[in-house]
């Protein structure tokens, strides 16, 4: 559809006054879009950069106050404070519903199966199909970045939202309570597939403040678990990346698992593969490789199935398709026609987020953690430095660089270990070819050069003005048993096979609840140290938990199950976001059914934090069985975007035992309420505070 025929002015004339940035509107960059036929990326950078990457690059530290308070090394309170007052836990009998404090109003703006497009809605009471799903939001959505539309007014009145979808639940797919038996077909795998990957959806702030997903827009995307993605960095065209569909090892069909994600000061944005190994089984007696043993590729899978109709799946038939999964993959939004490219200098492993930061002199690194028990945290810092006058000269800065991982010592210090071929044992002789190698078997590197096992690393943040970094430990239930066994030094144990006694980073053993620690680089926030200082930020907890760790847990220095926590307790930390006032977003994926460990925690939430006190509210709860994940906002503050996923997860037999959210209009009319919910749906919500003013103050 021609943009020319549905300016934005039609839609929202108040969204066309202002442009006080001497940037071009976006009337102007559509016009030019128009006039020159297939979007010009370079020409959308070279308009855009003013004012949309401005902000980018101011939230990624480098403008004048981070340099300042960098220097100070601690990290302020939040600019505005916290000021809400906190919501009540969802225990049970819980309430079907997200939750957020008096004076704000939470609605949802996108769920699973909404039409993108000008096509049709997806009726959830009937199964998806492959075409319906590539028009339609995707399922479980995940983490996601704003990326404002050029022009001050107008970047916190519509953007880019874009969405990871980390995995679709194929019963509600298929519309069916007996997956686990059912005949697979090549069209229920590529629905499924259809459902994972990213979407990239325009959204605006409609006149009476309402926010809407903008239907007939040039910029909507779905990017799926087909889509071709280049591959580049040192494993390209790898013999361990070829397979008979791409003999050359440099174009690898779709991403997968896509769970946390990351955003660059050039405009791109990063999404992360996870649990990839899920997707992968095989239908005759797989003997694993150590390498395949250590990424847990196993002939189940996860239950998926979608090797028995789809061969590429199939491990036996395609022994390196696993390898093009499982790394850090970028996408230009703003270019519908570009391709993903996964850049596999930053190695490979579960993904879950990249948090990228800015040097004071412009070195790039990005953090990252590897989500599973016991695995690592890793650094990768850019070869070539920030051009922030010319980002087209930044494209391909996630292809060169040095890849490093986390070591903790007890005495608060740290060292980033490099990842080098040649370096520290990653040799031929050990089994690395080359650096190809050691970026596909990163999770052997970190065993080879002595990284400290971490408690199941989730998402990273980096305060805006501080550069000290945030890493949520979600929990991990292999820490602190006997036997005590390390993950081996030759790279040949299972993935969470390791039951590594306690240490001074992850200082609880059956850690059930979780914790956050911090770091900073060079002790200061220098981004290019090779040592950093380091401290936990909270151990997460339940205070009136009656639950004891029993006489074989003595260590010195551990709080049992209670935490101490400086406010609300939470626990399971998980999605991890800073704001531009400095307040510390932190979001949770537990059980989510308030029983058990949760009774008193209850489901799912998102706190605010003060990163200088530890002040710590519960502002958000999630309807039952339900994660909170994915968190942004606009650039003033004033709209925040929230993922809610797999709410009512783990029915048995009736999708909608255990929740009926969203269709139930409990945060506002949907596509499908009015009639009977069919299925709980993962969505994104937009939370907007009742007086206009900024979230959380
Ligand atoms: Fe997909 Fe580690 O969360
Ligand atoms: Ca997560
Ligand atoms: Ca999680």
């Amino acid at each position: 559809m021609s943009s020319t025929l549905h300016p934005d002015g039609r839609l929202n004339p108040a969204l066309t006054e202002s442009n006080d940035s001497g940037n071009p509107s976006i009337h102007e960059l559509i016009a030019q879009r128009a006039t020159q036929g297939a979007m010009s990326r370079r020409g959308f950078f070279k308009t855009s950069l003013g004012a949309t990457a401005a902000a980018v690059l101011g939230s990624n530290l480098v403008d004048g106050m981070s340099n300042t308070a960098a220097a100070a090394g601690i990290s302020p309170s939040p600019v505005g404070g916290i000021g809400f007052t906190p919501v009540a836990a969802n225990t049970a009998p819980m309430t079907d519903a997200v939750t957020v404090p008096a004076g704000y109003t939470a609605r949802v703006l996108a769920a699973w199966g909404d039409s993108l497009t000008a096509a049709p809605h997806w009726d959830p009471a009937g199964a998806m199909d492959e075409a319906t799903q590539l028009h339609c939001f995707g399922a479980h959505n995940d983490g996601m970045h704003f990326f404002p539309f050029p022009g001050k007014r107008v970047g916190n009145d519509r953007g880019l939202l874009v969405v990871n979808h980390e995995y679709c639940d194929p019963g509600l797919v298929c519309n069916t309570i007996t997956y686990g038996t059912d005949t697979i077909t090549q069209d229920k795998v590529d629905t499924q597939l259809a459902a994972h990957g990213v979407s990239v959806v325009d959204v605006m702030r409609m006149k009476k403040g309402t926010w809407q997903v903008k239907r007939d827009s040039e910029f909507t995307r779905r990017i799926t678990g087909k889509t071709p993605c280049k591959i580049s960095g040192p494993a390209a065209g790898h013999a361990l990346m070829q397979t008979a569909a791409d003999p050359a090892g440099t174009t690898v069909l779709g991403t997968l698992n896509n769970c946390a994600h990351g955003y660059t000061p050039w405009g791109t944005y990063l999404t992360c593969e996870e649990n990839f190994n899920g997707y992968f089984g095989s239908k005759t007696a797989l003997t694993q490789s150590a390498h395949e043993k250590r990424y847990g590729i196993s002939a189940g899978g996860f239950g998926y199935r979608w090797h028995v109709a789809d061969d590429r799946f199939d491990v036996n038939m395609n022994r390196n398709e696993p390898n093009r999964f499982g790394w850090v993959v970028e996408i230009d939004p703003r270019d519908p026609l570009s391709k993903p490219v996964k850049r596999t200098a930053l190695g490979r492993f579960k993904h879950e987020s990249a948090m990228v930061v800015v040097g004071e002199d412009n070195t790039v690194v990005v953090y990252m953690g590897d989500d599973e028990r016991n695995e690592y945290l890793y650094k990768f810092a850019c070869a070539k430095k920030l051009n922030p006058k010319n980002p087209a000269a930044n494209r391909n800065l996630l292809d060169s660089g040095t890849l490093y991982v986390a070591k903790f010592n007890a005495n608060g210090t740290g060292m980033w270990l490099p990842l080098v071929h040649g370096q520290n044992g990653l040799t031929a002789e050990n089994g690395f070819a080359d650096q190809g190698e050691v970026v596909i078997k990163c999770r052997q590197d970190a065993d080879r050069v002595g990284a400290t096992m971490m408690a199941r690393p989730e998402w990273i943040a980096a305060h805006p003005s501080t550069r000290e970094v945030y890493l949520t430990l979600t929990n991990n239930s292999r820490r602190g048993n006997t036997p005590v066994s390390s993950n081996k030094v030759d790279g040949t144990s299972s993935a969470a096979s390791a039951n590594p006694a306690v240490d001074a980073a992850n200082p609880r053993p059956d850690n059930d609840y979780g914790h956050i620690i911090r770091w900073r680089d060079g002790g200061t926030g220098n981004v290019t140290d090779t040592v950093f200082t380091w401290d936990i930020f909270v151990q997460c907890g339940d205070k009136a938990s009656t639950k004891t760790l029993g006489a074989s847990y003595t260590p010195a220095g551990h709080d049992g199950y209670k935490g101490n926590i400086n406010g609300d307790d939470y626990g399971a930390p998980d999605g991890l976001w800073f704001d531009q006032d400095g307040r510390l977003w932190i979001q949770t994926d537990q059980a989510g059914d308030a029983q058990g460990d949760w009774v008193n925690i209850g489901g799912n939430v998102m706190m605010c934090a003060d990163p200088s006190t530890g002040v710590t509210k519960r502002f958000l709860t999630a309807p039952p069985n339900a994660e909170v994940t994915g968190v942004i906002g606009t650039p003033d503050g004033k709209t925040l975007f929230v993922g809610i996923q797999h709410p009512g997860e783990d029915w048995v037999g009736n999708f909608t035992m255990n929740s009926q959210w969203p269709d139930n209009g409990t945060n506002g009319p949907t596509t499908f309420s009015g009639s009977s919910p069919a299925k709980p749906r993962s969505s994104v919500a937009v939370i907007t505070k009742d007086d206009g003013g900024v979230i959380g103050t």
